[in-house]
């Protein structure tokens, strides 16, 4: 059993980051930055904590005697909730404030979740500035969206500069990922390049392959694409 830190543990991802750890019988300390809206959360074996993923001082005093941590923070729940109030620093902050905090508290292993937009287009360039690349239903707001991922895009490039402190990897989904996918336990890696769009991915699947990359680390400072089993990527 290991000690898991999920900060954004309310989210769709966190939640089923969540669930996944507890059911391989994992401790986790489930990190939200107002505890009275989760009250669901604090389970047996699940310890509910207010933080903040951009506080380098509260990830070092959390962090503290974990074995790994979990990063599936967004400041955008999606395009419906619009990117007016976005903070393009936000995911720079953010891997900041985990590299110093989960390096000061001897965390070794931090798992983040990417976005399907900073991944390279099978028709060249990034998907963020090839709006074919999503699925039909996301091209009339792929402008809107670009913000967002390029926001996404500087927080990995801070990762990558940010050298050994901690063994870090980012998960980067499909564009379909379906919050009422089913747990079928299978998912497949890829590279920098962007699946098909329309490859899909359950939220139940992605928290597998997080799991699975914390219990046995196959891919160490880099950023991998993730997505369904039996889907066919290229
Ligand atoms: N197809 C794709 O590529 C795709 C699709 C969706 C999401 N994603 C990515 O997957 C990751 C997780 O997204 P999601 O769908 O799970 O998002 P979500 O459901 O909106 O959850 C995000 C969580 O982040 C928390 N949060 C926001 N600001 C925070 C802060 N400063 N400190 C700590 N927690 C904070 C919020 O928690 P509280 O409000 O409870 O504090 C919220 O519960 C993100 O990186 C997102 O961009 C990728």
């Amino acid at each position: 059993m290991s000690g898991i830190v999920i900060f954004g543990a309310g989210g769709r991802a966190g939640r089923a980051i969540t669930a996944e750890a507890r059911s391989r019988g994992h401790r986790v300390t489930a990190v939200v930055r107002d505890p009275a809206r989760h009250p669901d959360l604090a389970t047996d074996g699940v310890r509910v904590v207010p933080g903040d993923v951009t506080d380098v001082r509260a990830i070092a005093a959390i962090g503290e005697g974990h074995d790994a941590a979990v990063h599936a923070v967004s400041p955008m729940s999606g395009p419906q909730q619009g990117f007016d109030d976005l903070d393009p620093a936000f995911f720079v902050q953010a891997a900041d404030a985990l590299v110093g905090g989960l390096s000061e508290a001897g965390v070794p292993r931090l798992v983040a979740i990417g976005l399907f937009s900073t991944l390279e287009s099978p028709g060249g360039g990034l998907v963020m500035d090839d709006p074919a690349a999503y699925p039909p239903e996301f091209r009339s707001f792929a402008k809107e969206l670009r913000p967002f991922a390029a926001a996404h895009a500087a927080g990995l490039d801070r990762l990558r500069e940010a050298g050994s402190a901690v063994d870090w990897l980012m998960l980067t989904p499909p564009a379909r990922l379906e919050a009422d996918g089913t747990r079928t336990g299978g998912y497949r890696i890829g590279g920098e390049t962007a699946p098909r769009w329309e490859v899909r991915l359950s939220y139940a699947d992605l928290a597998v392959a997080a799991l699975d990359e914390i219990e046995t680390p196959r891919h160490h400072r880099t950023r991998v694409s993730v997505f369904g089993d039996g889907e066919d990527g290229a």
